[in-house]
């Protein structure tokens, strides 16, 4: 992967309903970056193990894993992960099913250690399609994947906010069970990174999220 001092990585990292992707989608936008949910990525893969009906202790899971091609579709702006070209519709992305399953998934090292350069390797994705930077989002963007990306944020709220965005989203979600085996598995736990930004989405409107991000990427602009 080739990285030019100046292409941009910003870093968002929180718990679910955190306010990561709307808070993301909104400064891809308007810095004119590619946008990354790795969330999807995360969800994409526990949909196609869910589909082969394997358990997270089940030994066909390494070999299901070694055998998946993973490649990326751009569309306004967003990264889709494709499983041997295909991705899964919404609607099954965030499914009750896949909402009560992806962080037992997520917290295996195999897993992880799969989509780990794929990640990375959204840089060179990225350049490839003319953006001068990106935005991914996650738990562990800070603190694992672009630990050295130029800004990075960790978005929190409220519970009761939380959960309230995702009632309005009308998802079936256990917000903070999935947050608990996120924070507490071995790998890779979801944590503000250290010399990450800690913002409260609760007590301020999107837009003033996003103008603090923007600030913090201008007052760190390279020479
Ligand atoms: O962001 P979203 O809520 O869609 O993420 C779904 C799940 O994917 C998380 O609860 C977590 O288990 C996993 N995940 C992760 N690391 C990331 C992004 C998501 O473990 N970088």
């Amino acid at each position: 992967m080739t990285t030019t001092p100046d292409f941009l990585v910003i870093a968002i990292d929180g718990g679910a309903a955190s306010g990561k992707s709307t808070t993301a989608r909104k400064l891809a936008e308007e810095l004119d970056l590619m946008h990354v949910d790795t969330g999807s990525y995360y969800r994409s893969l526990t949909a196609a193990i869910l589909e082969k009906g394997i358990n997270p202790d089940d030994s066909r899971l390494e070999s299901f894993l070694d055998s998946a091609s993973l490649s990326t579709r751009i569309g306004n702006r967003s990264g889709t992960l494709l499983l041997e070209g295909v991705s899964f519709p919404q609607e099954v992305l965030r499914s009750e099913k896949v909402n009560a399953n992806v962080s037992s998934f997520a917290a295996l090292p195999m897993v992880r250690k799969k989509l780990f350069d794929y990640q990375r390797n959204q840089v060179l994705v990225a350049q490839e399609n003319g953006f001068s930077g990106l935005v991914m989002e996650g738990r562990d963007i800070g603190s694992v994947i672009f630990p050295d990306a130029r800004v990075r944020v960790f978005l929190h709220a409220d519970p009761a906010v939380r959960s309230s965005r995702r009632a309005a989203q009308g998802e079936n979600d256990a917000i903070e069970a999935r947050d608990k085996t996120d924070s507490t598995r071995a790998t890779a736990p979801l944590t503000c990174p250290d010399g990450a930004t800690s913002i409260d989405t609760g007590s301020s409107t999107v837009e003033e999220v996003v103008e603090l991000i923007s600030q913090l990427v201008q007052s760190r602009q390279t020479p």
